[in-house]
């Protein structure tokens, strides 16, 4: 027994990490999310050194896979940690090492805002299982990279860099960003990563929100004076909608907020846009969304099963923060959501979808970009999901 504790300590030591302990899940649509992801790393295995290795979506029924620069990058090893979460299983984890260390060079790349959601879903899911001090450097690093884009007197992180129609624009999505650099704090001691998350998240609640708590998609600060030059949308029906999963990205960004400060005023937003969703008159009865809240209610609509993903993953972290405060709705709407995502409408059946395990999501409907297909995002929120249903039921 002894000898075993000090040859795994030598482990430990020797490859720089330790293992932190699982519990295994015993679900039907797991086995069936394992059969799919088995068959998708095999054919991204036979890729070999393509510079493409991460599947993202299927374009005319074939699978598409994207380099380490596309903002979905980290999703692929990110579902493969969940499915480590859910199994307990060492081939998902040693998969999930693969595909997460395949993404190292992004800590240095100051681009795009979307180092944070490509960085946190792979290594920050990574430090959830093992103390990988290597790991830990990469967040910070990143921490770093994302930070070159805080414009001081707006008040924000930049999105993009589209001089041509846009100074500064910054999208809801973008709070989604903040987690690493949460994380960057919490691992390094250094409160300007938090200090930058919090005003950005400051300035989102004020700026980018409308009475009723739905979002604008864009919106153009101007650097100089930190002032709002335009709001305006990229993805959604108009520029006065609500994109369906621009409305997820901010329920979910508030909620990880106040997970991260303990502020209330980012519970009460999550609060608030949660009842937009819930009440939408325009939310259909399996709870999946049109592509944007204000397009047609109508069968020809697309729906969004990414957007309703990462609704329900957002909706059980919020009901843990909200016992007597509207907590059994936000779970029961959860559950809805992901009792439609696991049924025949929406699950993929074996070998179908490019094998990724949820149909008919939307990239951008305006640019007629993949509309009514599977994306990498819509199965990682819904593993996600699945664990963070599993973790509240085991307490
Ligand atoms: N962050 C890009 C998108 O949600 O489409």
């Amino acid at each position: 027994m002894r000898c075993k504790f000090f040859l795994l300590l030598l482990a430990a030591v020797i490859t720089g990490c330790s293992e932190k302990p699982v519990k295994k899940t015993s679900l039907p649509v797991v086995d069936l999310a394992q059969d799919q992801y088995d068959s998708l790393c095999v054919y991204i295995a036979s890729l070999k050194e393509s510079k493409k290795m991460m599947p993202r979506t299927t374009k005319d029924g074939k699978l598409v896979s994207v380099g380490i620069y596309d903002w979905t990058s980290g999703f692929f090893p990110g579902s493969l940690w969940y499915l480590y979460g859910l199994t307990g299983d060492k081939k998902w984890k040693d998969r999930a090492v693969e595909y997460t260390e395949k993404l190292d060079t992004i800590q240095y790349w100051e681009g795009n805002h979307d180092v944070g959601f490509i960085m946190e879903c792979s290594y920050g899911n990574a430090l959830k299982y093992m103390d990988a001090p290597a790991y830990d450097s990469v967040i910070v690093q990143t921490g770093k990279s994302l930070s070159a884009r805080f414009r001081p007197k707006a008040g924000v992180i930049q999105s993009w860099d589209w001089s041509e129609k846009w100074e500064c624009p910054v999208i809801i999505d973008n709070m989604m960003n903040l987690e690493l650099l949460f994380h960057a704090t919490s691992i390094s001691g250094d409160s300007t990563y938090y200090n930058i998350a919090v005003s950005h998240a400051d300035q989102t609640m004020k700026n980018h929100y409308r009475e009723d708590y739905s979002s604008y998609h864009v919106l153009d600060y101007d650097t100089i004076t930190g002032q709002v030059i335009q709001k305006n949308t990229h993805q959604g029906l108009r520029d006065d909608s609500a994109w369906a999963r621009g409305q997820a990205w901010g329920l979910y960004g508030f909620t990880m907020c106040y997970r991260q400060t303990g502020n209330p005023k980012y519970l009460e937003q999550a609060q608030n846009i949660a009842s937009f969703i819930r009440n939408n008159p325009n939310l259909p009865s399996d709870k999946i969304p049109y592509w944007d809240y204000n397009a047609p209610a109508s069968g020809n609509t697309p729906r969004d099963a990414s957007a309703a993903a990462i609704a329900a993953s957002a909706l059980y972290e919020l009901s843990t923060f909200t016992e007597n405060k509207g907590a059994e709705g936000h779970r029961d709407l959860a559950d809805q959501i992901m009792e439609s995502l696991s049924s025949s409408a929406y699950f993929a059946k074996p070998g179908a979808n490019g094998n990724f395990l949820l149909m008919h999501s939307v990239g951008s409907k305006p640019h007629e970009v993949e509309v009514d297909v599977p994306l990498n995002y819509a199965d990682y929120y819904f593993l996600e999901a699945m664990f963070r249903r599993k973790e509240i039921q085991q307490k």
